[in-house]
């Protein structure tokens, strides 16, 4: 296979210990998303997930339920599958670190380090976590502290003393920062590396990869009362799922390592990015091409998650909106490399006016027309300057996106589509069909064709993130199954529009939903509600810094001003703000300013407005802008 034509992508593969949750199902959808987009720029695709089901965690889970692990972690395998399936993610393998294959390929892993010599047997004391199954190093605790609290989850350690393997990790100290320099674009976002390179400049010690304290693991060979640290197999199940350390699958390992995509969440960086680079240093294997880390989905100021109780079971999220708007909302809604807040309320805003009405009534009001005035098949139109402008800026769209999907920024890719949307939609307006059938015949087919096409593009744009409901709006516009040997990308920015359709009546694509009483998540198990204000009510408000690329006043309002900001990371917003005539656009145009970026988005005069600019008023009530002292990056959060 051509490499340049396959994509290898993985996520994390998921503790066997509890169903999956809205944040699992955030690393998988990003997965899914990755892999379906490839397939429409027409390339081979590999989608591994899986899950983890050695180790210590494991074992104390299934020993408190009084079950053997084996029978334990079985249980919890038909859950993740069965809600994969709710949500199409379309995984070309599911890996179970229990399968007989990845266990061999293990053993395998293992004698070829011990023959090389970078893996050693030893001794090893310190303060280990056993929840997150980890040793601190001489950095995360004072010289005779007690228990000191672990530093990732921050529950007390115990002290561990073993004979145990070791992994010759500090040998590959200087290897590590020579390729995190020699590939700046390993990490995203970028920020991220600087912490990585920080950590392994500190000093690299050999990692202990084995345990005798327990049997619920891969037992190393010739040595069995030994088992693998979990994370030393649990990494690997990125090349055992494909193929390595297996006779029989020798071809399909070399036609898909090195990935080129693995995803994860920003906890496990240090593992993924240190690690797991070594082990495949020291097995002479090339490194993957990217690693994209994601931030958290949080509820008020915690992760959410399982043990914390404040987790939302997105089988109960797919059966109230239907699991591709939920997909929808995982994507373009949070920004991929921020931490990012889940609400219902929001969620149910971006259903009714993203899908419902910037792609749903397009579609019904341009159907319902066309059967109006008879019309079942679309030929290509007359294009006049209004089409072609509208095919440049589909161009234009293609390329930004193409560029966002690549850096893993894939919020901002949809960024980019809707304002295609919005262009189309504003195209229909403008054009009046209704008006024009009556004066113009053939204007009126060319208007009904422009509109087919740009939906056409937009189905299949936005097929990666809605599968399902992209395939019936495909329907609509009479095509039948979308056939994955073109790149649709480029089909869409060179050919002319030159498509045929035939229009199927339908429902509404999306149903807008009741909105829910509550402003927070009626489906969290368990919310710590506390009125009094704390510094944690403070934090809530996501204020940042942005600067205003282009402001102007708003027609038929003699106060507001619409802007666009850019935001960094988190994308261009649109903002309206009640300044004028105090403030006038030039005044903003160009400037920083200080935003909440996290307050429910709101219509003014008929258009959006995504935040609020914050201001302040002097004695004579004249407002003032506030700006940071001097210029910081935009996107900056104020703490
Ligand atoms: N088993 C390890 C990964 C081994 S990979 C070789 C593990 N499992 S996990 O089940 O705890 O988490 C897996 C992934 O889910 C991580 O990427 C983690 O960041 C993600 N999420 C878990 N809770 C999350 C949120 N609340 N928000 C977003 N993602 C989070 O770690």
């Amino acid at each position: 296979m051509d490499k340049n034509q396959t994509f290898y992508v993985t996520t994390p593969i998921y503790y066997a210990t509890a169903t999956p949750h809205l944040g699992t199902l955030y690393s998988t959808v990003l997965a899914d998303v990755a892999a379906r987009w490839h397939k429409i720029l027409g390339e081979s695709v590999f989608f591994l997930t899986g899950t983890d089901e050695f180790g210590q965690k494991v074992a104390q889970a299934a020993e408190k339920v009084g079950k053997t692990p084996q029978v334990f972690v079985d249980g919890f395998i038909p859950g993740y599958k069965d809600l994969w399936k709710v949500y199409e993610i379309d995984y070309s393998r599911f890996i179970r670190t229990t399968d007989a294959y990845h266990i061999q390929a293990i053993q395998q892993w293992i004698t070829n380090l011990q023959e090389k010599g970078d893996i050693y047997k030893g001794a090893y004391e310190g303060w280990y976590c056993t929840p997150c199954e980890t040793y601190l190093t001489e950095k995360d605790f004072e010289v005779g502290e007690k228990n000191p609290p672990c530093v990732s989850c921050q529950r007390p350690t115990e002290w561990v003393s073993e004979e145990c393997y070791f992994f010759k990790l500090a040998k590959y100290q200087q290897a590590l920062l020579d390729f995190y320099k020699n590939n700046p674009n390993f990490i995203t976002p970028k920020e991220r590396m600087a912490e990585v390179v920080a950590f392994v400049q500190s000093g690299l010690q050999d990692l202990s990869i084995s345990r005798t304290t327990l049997s619920w693991g891969v037992p190393f060979p010739y040595d069995s009362q030994h088992v693998t640290y979990v994370w030393a197999d649990a990494l690997n199940n990125y090349i055992t799922g494909v193929g390595y350390g297996q006779k029989d699958r020798e071809a399909e390992f070399a036609a898909w390592w090195p990935a080129n995509l693995q995803i994860l969440g920003k906890d496990i960086i240090r593992f993924h990015a240190v690690y797991w680079p070594a082990f495949l240093m020291a097995s002479n294997l090339p490194l993957p091409e990217q690693l994209l880390v994601h931030g958290w989905i949080k509820v008020g100021e915690q992760k959410m998650s399982k043990s914390l109780g404040n987790s939302i079971d997105p089988l109960v999220l797919s059966k109230e909106y239907g699991a591709d708007a939920v997909r929808y909302y995982l994507i373009k809604q949070l920004a991929i490399t921020q931490d990012g807040q889940f609400s219902t309320a929001d969620l149910e805003q971006r259903i009714t006016s993203d899908l419902a009405n910037d792609v749903g009534n397009l579609l019904q009001r341009m159907s319902v027309l066309a059967e109006k005035n008879g019309m079942v098949e679309v030929l290509p139109g007359q294009w006049k300057q209004e089409e072609l402008d509208l095919q440049k800026k589909l161009q234009e769209t293609l390329q930004l996106m193409v560029y966002e999907m690549d850096r893993g920024y894939f919020h901002m890719a949809y960024s980019h589509l809707w304002k295609y949307i919005n262009a189309v939609n504003s195209y229909f307006h403008a054009l009046e069909p209704w008006k024009l059938v009556k004066t113009d015949k053939e204007r009126f087919a060319t208007v009904i064709s422009a509109t087919c096409h740009s939906l056409y593009a937009i189905a299949l744009l936005l097929w990666p993130v809605m599968p399902h409901k992209m395939e019936e709006l495909l329907e609509r516009l009479g095509i039948k199954s979308i056939v994955f040997d073109k790149n649709y990308v480029q089909v869409l920015e060179n050919v002319c529009w030159d498509m045929r359709f035939v229009i199927q009546q339908g429902d509404a694509l999306f149903k807008k939903p009741e909105p829910s009483e509550e402003t927070m998540n009626p489906f969290v198990e368990e919310i710590k509600k506390d009125t009094s204000i704390t510094i944690d009510d403070v934090i809530k408000v996501d204020i940042r810094v942005g600067t205003i690329v282009s402001c102007q006043s708003v027609d038929g309002s003699d106060k507001l001003v619409k802007s666009q900001v850019d935001f960094g990371d988190l994308g261009m917003r649109q903002i309206f703000s009640g300044v004028r005539p105090m403030l006038t656009p030039e005044m903003l145009q160009g400037t920083q300013a200080i935003f909440v970026v996290n307050l429910k988005p709101r219509k003014m005069m008929g258009e959006e407005s995504q935040g609020m600019m914050l201001i302040a008023k002097n004695d004579e009530n004249c407002i003032i802008p506030i700006r940071p002292a001097s210029p910081v990056p935009n996107g900056s959060k104020l703490s």
